[in-house]
């Protein structure tokens, strides 16, 4: 069996602190619950992560902080892993209170490298008595009594909107914390958008990956609507809990025809595009990853029509190009600026490629 990380080994090191009903909130690991000797609530933001513990007997799955279908007060120990993001505690704690009784224990557990020490104040601010009873694995585990229960929680009245504006079109997008470039338009999306003002996509069902919370799908909407030509989808899909709730609300506001498909990666996914977008995923935690994506370039084709084209923005000095080379077919750069590239690459297999423009930047 594989080793636990280290916040769920110290969970599992300090299982006398898990007494009556217990709700874990952050689980990455659903490995986890089957050291836990008891049963109750697990959460997860992770779309993956989340199908897993809905699996496993015993257990109520959650995902993300959509508390419909939760009891309130119905726990006697919630157990919060710190998230990655700081603005994320306040919402993981809030939730916590809801779900906690009166005077439940509340524990937070989390890494030295993660920021544990930043949000011990937070912990103290809602936890009544906090002390920390732990220290190992690089993390340290708090405990305090849930001291501010809450009878209602809506993860909704979390959300808010930023308008964003990029070649002179514009959209308005929904941000929850947690959620990637919340409040602003990303660096390498604006790099994006740039091309597809001045390179449209010749599409009409377009698939957006790791679609955050739907500002590409909104921006392509926005630029559509001051075309003559009509009829667009965008399709989205997105890990994230926080992510898809905010991608949902986004395309209601806008009025976006297009569906947000909860998925890690393209696992599960099911039909062809005319076109592909992207921002891909390049973090897991705080450390470079680029596996997510290389994933995705290996399984995209698949997902795009003969002919059909992927348009994708990373940091320049990842490298995608040949695998978007072996996988889909002749790279041009659109863009590039000090940070990102902008790539295209049409599917094999398909009728002509579009002339080579000029690259912006
Ligand atoms: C660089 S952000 C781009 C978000 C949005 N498209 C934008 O431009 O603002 C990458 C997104 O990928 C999501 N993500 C990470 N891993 C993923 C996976 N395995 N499958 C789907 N989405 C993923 C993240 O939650 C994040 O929202």
């Amino acid at each position: 069996m594989s080793a636990l990380t280290n916040t769920h080994d110290v969970l599992v090191r300090n299982l006398d602190l898990l007494q009556g009903r217990v709700a874990l909130l952050g689980v990455s690991d659903p490995a986890v619950l089957s050291h836990c000797g008891t049963t109750g609530l697990a959460m997860s933001e992770h779309a993956g992560i989340f199908e897993v513990l809905a699996r496993v007997p015993g257990w109520q799955a959650c995902y993300g902080y959509d508390a419909h279908q939760l009891e309130s007060a119905a726990y006697d120990t919630v157990v919060v892993f710190l998230p990655k993001a700081r603005a994320e505690l306040t919402l993981r704690l809030t939730m916590a209170r809801y779900l906690g009784r009166a005077g439940a224990r509340l524990v937070m557990i989390g890494e030295k490298k993660e920021g544990i020490a930043g949000g011990v104040k937070q912990f103290q601010a809602v936890a009544q008595d906090s002390a920390k009873v732990d220290s190992a694995r690089h993390c340290q585990v708090w405990v305090g009594g849930n001291q501010q229960p809450l009878a209602e929680f809506e993860a909704a009245d979390w959300v808010g909107w930023t308008d964003v504006d990029c070649a002179g079109v514009g959209c308005s997008v929904a941000g929850m914390p947690g959620v990637f470039s919340e409040g602003s338009l990303d660096d390498g999306t604006r790099l994006l958008l740039q091309t597809l003002a001045e390179i449209p996509l010749k599409a009409d069902r377009i698939l957006d990956f790791a679609c955050g919370a739907g500002v590409i799908g909104a921006w392509l909407h926005a630029a559509r609507a001051q075309s003559t030509r009509a009829g667009l989808v965008v399709d989205g899909v997105e890990v994230q809990a926080q992510a898809v709730m905010c991608a949902e609300a986004t395309y209601g506001k806008a009025g976006v025809n297009g569906r947000i498909y909860p998925s890690d990666g393209l696992a599960g996914l099911e039909g062809r595009w005319q076109a592909v977008v992207s921002n891909p995923p390049f973090h897991s935690g705080v450390k470079t990853d680029t596996s997510m994506t290389e994933q995705f370039l290996r399984e995209v084709a698949q997902h795009l029509e003969p002919g059909g084209e992927l348009r994708l923005v990373a940091n320049s000095f990842l490298p995608y190009e040949s695998e978007i080379q072996r996988q889909i077919g002749a790279v041009e750069k659109l863009a590039q600026d000090r940070r990102f590239t902008v790539y295209r690459a049409f599917r094999r297999g398909g009728a002509g490629v579009l002339p080579i423009k000029k690259p912006l930047g």
